[in-house]
């Protein structure tokens, strides 16, 4: 088969390095195309390096902008890509504004389309990400299911017959990642940080943290009080919304650094004495680390990493510091996020769903 990924942000790049590998290994041609909607090196060329990612085949550079004008950007482009590759299936992934454009302007071509981590539901629909996941599993003719949970949610929806359980391939790629960096000389690059008692890895990116300045100021006023220090691996978004609201974000015990590389983060918090997020997939890495994490927003996602005691939702300044500094939760050898074979079922599922 002929199988085109669109990607465009962070998160989409570590979940296509083992969906490449697996078509690759299962002989399909796959066309990657890269919608620029993440350009800095850092958010996006690193991963494809670190990752072993082939090269895009098509780059829409559409950059930053607001959320009609870059998704729009996209769809405009979108038509032209699809015509010049015809795929056999459209692959999208997650819940950013990339994931909705390509399935827009797929469906609209009648192009089918799998949505590989399908069926995540946080129920804020004040998230942008909230309307991109639900409207790209109803266009999408095969939902990927990374969880039980998400399986529920889209058969509570309708979406059963469509919906196939793959597991997470965000599992995949960070179990072959510990593996490497376990066994390589790749070093913590936050081991030079003055800290004899151990060190929380922080980011902070979504809008519903940094947009509003008092939200924010509450968020780093609260990192700033922990016990122990709190590196920030600040991502562009909180860097400038801090500059323009005159927040400083190195404060107290709370320090930034510029974002890490996969390898270099996961060495990072494999070393670190817990993670404080309201990224998603960081959550799960932490727990699949069985890495304590603190998840600063009031509803997850990946409800499993909470159930399980190693997450806890803290969203005012009190829950935050008290969150921080829990007890050690308790062990656990429970697997809900899958074995680290999903980017292979997901491929199988592909192949005979939309086989054509
Ligand atoms: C996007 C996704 C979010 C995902 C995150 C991963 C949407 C709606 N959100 O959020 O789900 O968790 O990616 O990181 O799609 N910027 C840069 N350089 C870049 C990219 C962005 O400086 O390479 C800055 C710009 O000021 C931009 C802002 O970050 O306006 C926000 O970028 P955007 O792509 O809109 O969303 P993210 O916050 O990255």
């Amino acid at each position: 088969m002929k199988i085109m990924s669109v990607v465009g942000a962070r998160p989409q790049f570590v979940k296509l390095a083992p969906i490449a590998q697996a078509l690759t290994a299962d002989g399909h041609e796959h066309v990657i195309v890269h919608t620029g909607q993440h350009y800095d090196p850092m958010l996006s060329d690193v991963f494809f390096r670190d990752l072993g990612i082939p090269e895009p085949d098509a780059h829409l550079g559409v950059g930053s902008g607001s959320h009609g004008a870059q998704t729009g950007a996209m769809l405009a482009q979108m038509d032209e890509v699809l015509e010049r590759f015809q795929p056999d299936c459209v692959l999208v992934y997650g819940d950013t504004n990339s994931t909705l454009a390509a399935a827009v302007s797929a469906v609209k071509l009648h192009y089918p389309v799998a949505h590989l981590e399908a069926g995540l539901r946080s129920f804020n629909r004040a998230m942008p990400e909230e309307h991109n996941r639900v409207l790209t599993d109803h266009a999408a003719d095969l939902c990927l299911a990374p969880t039980e949970v998400a399986v529920g949610h889209l058969a509570h929806e309708g979406l059963a017959e469509r919906t196939v359980l793959v597991g997470d391939v965000m599992t995949d790629v960070l179990f072959q990642v510990r593996d490497a960096v376990r066994t390589s000389d790749a070093s913590n690059p936050l081991a030079d940080l003055d800290a004899a008692d151990g060190y929380y890895v922080a980011t902070i990116h979504r809008a519903e943290n940094t947009d509003d300045p008092e939200r924010l100021r509450e968020v780093v006023d609260a990192l700033a009080e922990v016990d122990r220090p709190v590196v920030l691996l600040a991502h562009p978004r909180v860097r400038a919304k801090a500059q323009e609201h005159g927040i400083d974000l190195d404060t107290g015990a709370l320090t930034t650094r510029d974002p890490l590389a996969y390898p270099e983060l996961i060495a990072a918090v494999l070393d670190s004495a817990g993670v404080i997020t309201d990224s998603g997939g960081l959550q799960k890495e932490a727990f699949l680390l069985r890495v304590p994490c603190t998840t600063v927003r009031r509803e997850t996602e990946w409800v499993e990493t909470v159930e399980l005691g190693w997450n806890v939702l803290a969203n005012t300044s009190s829950e935050i510091t008290a969150a921080v500094t829990r007890p050690a939760p308790r062990p656990t050898d429970e697997a809900p996020y899958g074995d680290g074979h999903a980017a292979v079922r997901a491929v199988s599922a592909i192949v005979e769903g939309l086989s054509r």
